[in-house]
């Protein structure tokens, strides 16, 4: 393979055009010749929030976009029940930034590999750098391998507010999951609320011990406020 994205070294100076054509001329792995076309991530270049999803599906490979599909639908409802948008312009504190860790559909929607992470892994951190969010969202196993190193199951690593490059990470649910396990919505939103939390008044000392969830801002907490499209 060639056209490898060779370190995160070599993308640290890259702007947000760079790092797109990088990322739409990479062969660093086999999955670009699978690939309809790359998705690099939707939304305001300096949202407080980063959402951080798995990898593309069948729709957002042909339409370029993450998250358009079922999981997509989900996760717009969450984002809408926090006041939060996918929108490329406004008040960047009501604006969420959405990245994969893969930028290239798996065939049949397979699981990401080792490898291809590894290689994928420094487009999501330069986009990071430059969207500087006050949080991270991690949805699902793949997006908290890639960005805490942790094998731990979700259900161990919610609750809590950890770091990545020293922003504030906070792990959930993929939401292609949570239309599997209707019941874990609940608890999904208790990690939104968290979240919204930490954004909105930066990580509280204690992190990285159990924290209770808050109410989100504009929304009231508990099941009747879940986001349930
Ligand atoms: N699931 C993901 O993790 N990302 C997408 O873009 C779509 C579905």
């Amino acid at each position: 393979m060639s056209s490898a994205p060779a370190g995160s070294g070599a993308l640290s100076r890259l702007g947000w055009d760079e790092l797109r054509a990088a990322v739409a001329d990479c062969r660093a792995c086999g999955l670009c010749e699978s690939r309809t076309q790359t998705v690099f991530g939707v939304g305001h270049l300096r949202a407080h929030w980063m959402i951080v999803g798995e990898a593309p599906g069948a729709q957002e490979d042909a339409q370029g976009e993450p998250f358009v599909g079922a999981a997509g639908q989900l996760l717009d409802a969450m984002l809408r029940a926090l006041a939060l948008t996918r929108e490329a312009d406004g008040d960047p504190a009501r604006r969420a930034y959405i990245a994969n860790t893969l930028k290239c559909r798996p065939p049949g929607n397979r699981n990401p590999q080792a490898d291809e992470l590894a290689q994928c892994e420094p487009f999501l951190l330069r986009q990071i750098e430059l969207v500087q969010p006050r949080l991270i969202l991690a949805m699902g196993r793949f997006a908290v391998q890639a960005l805490l190193r942790s094998n731990e199951p979700i259900g161990r690593l919610r609750g809590r507010v950890h770091r990545y490059q020293g922003v504030p990470l906070v792990v959930t649910y993929h939401p292609a999951y949570l239309l599997r396990n209707l019941p874990d919505k609940a608890k999904a939103w208790e990690d939104l609320c968290l979240a919204a939390d930490v954004a909105e008044s930066g990580a509280a000392p204690g992190e990285e011990s159990a924290r209770a969830a808050t109410g989100a801002p504009g929304a009231s907490s508990g099941p009747d406020a879940q986001p349930v499209p």
